[in-house]
């Protein structure tokens, strides 16, 4: 079903889309193809969001720190804003500090993409695609971005991304779900047990860029080989936590590329008994534990939004690759096409 959600100022419509599949509902948005909300029952079968979002547009434009939104052309970021590609250096729009973040300024978040709805077999769905031309925010080459949301007759939210170029670039497609399985606004994610098929991370400088270093997470808070409790070791003042103000960190999933999506993130919450398992093709996931939420933004529910409120689990190939020959290479030419698959699941 599709509804009018609102207007950005030049007056064009933002339409909401939702969807429903094996239990699980979606509302998403033609606005940066924002997750508005998406809802999974706990263990006795009531509903909650489990997102992170907003009632209104304006709130969405002027406020939003990327929640449910897709991101590019490149999730995360890339070191002083500014990478080398065949001998050429391309400036990009800097918007973190000296850094670029999660696109530049105006990334694939802020985007009006073309949304058409499907059914296909037992799966239904949305098929959003922008493309963004030649130097926008400063990369290289004419992206033409395909992203499919499937919900499946199961319930899983999939994810397949796409993306054509006609000159050599960079991309690194991601998406942005705040996550809070006990439901958007009910409070802090440090009890929920996360589990993470990674024995190393990518340590960051002052600025969260890596410093190339692949860190084993042996004996350290970033162990989450086993499944434990977020908040566990979130103050134990290790100089990469205070840092971040938390985990804000890559993990190198020892999988690597795979051509399939292969499990790689368990998060359980023990309150609602709700799951979330995810898989994908691609090697890193950021893990954020929410430390920039400040208590200023407040949700459809009349809820504030704090510090560590929600995490997100973001799907990627490392940060600041472009600067770091030694991780694996997040560069596009023509004639090739980048595919990544990443798969939700929510076991009852
Ligand atoms: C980054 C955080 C950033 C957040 C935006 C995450 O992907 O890793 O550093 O603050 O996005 O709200």
């Amino acid at each position: 079903m599709k509804t009018l959600f609102g207007r950005l100022a030049d007056g064009t419509e933002i339409h909401r889309w939702s969807l429903e599949n094996g239990g699980t509902r979606m509302k998403v948005l033609s606005y940066g193809g924002i997750v508005q909300s998406l809802e999974i029952p706990d263990r006795d079968g009531r509903y909650a969001d489990v997102s992170l979002g907003f009632d209104r547009i304006e709130e969405y434009v002027d406020s939003s720190p990327y929640f449910g939104a897709l991101i590019g052309r490149y999730g995360n970021r890339i070191g002083k804003g500014a990478f080398t590609l065949d001998g050429e250096t391309h400036r990009l729009s800097v918007d973190d500090g000296e850094n670029s973040l999660h696109g530049g300024a105006e990334g694939f978040d802020r985007r009006v993409w073309e949304v058409e709805p499907f059914t296909e077999g037992p799966d239904v769905g949305l098929r959003l695609s922008y493309t963004s031309v030649d130097g926008e925010q400063g990369y290289p080459g004419t992206l033409r971005a395909k992203v499919t949301y499937t919900l499946t007759a199961r319930g899983d939210w999939r994810i397949d991304y796409e993306a054509t170029t006609d000159k050599a670039t960079v991309v690194n497609l991601t998406s942005h779900v705040y996550w809070n399985l006990a439901g958007a606004g009910s409070g802090t994610i440090e009890d929920h047990e996360l589990q993470l098929a990674a024995s190393h991370y990518t340590p960051t400088d002052a600025g969260l860029i890596p410093t190339g270093e692949l860190a084993p997470v042996e004996g350290t808070p970033f162990d989450f080989r086993e499944s434990k409790p977020i908040g566990r070791d979130l103050r134990t003042g290790h100089p990469q936590l205070l840092a971040a103000k938390g985990y804000d960190h890559n993990w190198a999933l020892d999988k690597g590329v795979t051509a399939e999506p292969e499990h790689i993130a368990t998060l359980h919450d023990p309150s609602s008994g709700r799951t979330l398992r995810i898989a994908t093709s691609e090697p890193g996931v950021q893990f954020y534990s929410g430390n920039f939420l400040d208590g200023t933004l407040v949700g459809p529910g009349g809820r504030s939004y704090r510090q560590g409120d929600a995490l997100c689990l973001e799907t990627q190939h490392y940060p600041d690759s472009p600067n770091h020959p030694s991780f694996p290479s997040t560069v596009l030419r023509p004639g090739e096409t980048y595919r990544t698959t990443t798969i939700h699941s929510f076991p009852a």
